[in-house]
């Protein structure tokens, strides 16, 4: 299990959860000043199914694919039973679910996985996600025993990149994708970003860099 703790200088560090904190709450993975990781359940696809959509229109093709209830159940059954993947929920002081860590694409014999992560468009940009991220890597290497975390992240998406990179993530090479979201090419607002797009063979495309976070490389940080 593991915790943060606030350095002097504001950053969030990340520390192990001590036994008594474990026996307190035997469903907390890993926890923070303010957030707490635990497994994802049923109950969370409908907390997350009501968050609204992000505001900024870049993050467009982030925000949750609308499902009835029926389909709910079925999709969580399929990533977890069908696609292996292992979800945990992020949540705040105040138990509600502000946050889906994801880990797709698990590959024991590698020992990696690739990170999804998504907060409530209410909480973003206020630390929530390095925090909880943070504390996520102890469980992931030291309980899970993975060696690499993988992950790819459009390129316009600073706010994530930045996140990643304060946690050590190194960018490691970089591919084009289909862009789910506003057309770039016509508004001037997206001028600062244009670079970041292209018309390709999947339609308008965008960049993303692929990421990666050594077991090794975090330990000797972590440590
Ligand atoms: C990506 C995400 C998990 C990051 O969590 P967060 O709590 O919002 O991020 P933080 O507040 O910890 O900020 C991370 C960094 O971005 C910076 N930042 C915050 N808001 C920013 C903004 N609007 N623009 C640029 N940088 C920003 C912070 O200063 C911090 O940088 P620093 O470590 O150099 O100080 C969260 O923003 C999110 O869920 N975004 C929507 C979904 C998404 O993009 N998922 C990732 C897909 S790969």
């Amino acid at each position: 299990m593991a915790g943060l703790r606030d350095k002097p200088d504001g950053i969030w560090v990340a520390r192990r959860l001590t036994p008594a904190m474990a026996i307190a709450d035997r469903d907390t993975v890993a926890a923070g000043p303010r957030t707490r990781v635990r497994p994802f359940t049923r109950a969370d696809v409908d907390a997350w199914q009501a968050w609204p959509d992000y505001s900024e229109k870049l993050l467009v093709g982030t925000s949750p694919r609308r499902m009835s209830p029926e389909q709910r159940s079925r999709w969580l059954e399929d990533i977890i039973q069908r696609q292996r993947q292992i979800p945990f929920a992020v949540e705040d002081e105040s138990g509600d679910m502000i946050g889906r860590i994801f880990l797709r694409h698990v590959r024991r014999e590698e020992r990696s996985a690739v990170l999804g992560i998504d907060l409530h468009p209410d909480y973003l940009g206020q630390g929530y996600g390095s925090e909880s991220l943070g504390a996520f890597l102890y469980h992931y290497f030291d309980d899970m025993a993975f060696e690499r975390m993988l992950l790819s992240v459009a390129a316009h998406n600073i706010r994530a990149r930045r996140c990643y990179e304060s946690l050590g993530f190194a960018t490691v090479g970089s591919h084009w994708d289909a862009h789910i979201g506003p057309d770039v090419s016509a508004e001037a607002s997206y001028a600062p970003v244009r670079h970041l797009f292209r018309r390709g063979p999947l339609g308008l495309e965008s960049l993303f860099y692929d990421m990666r976070l050594e077991g090794a490389g975090w330990r000797t940080r972590a440590s």
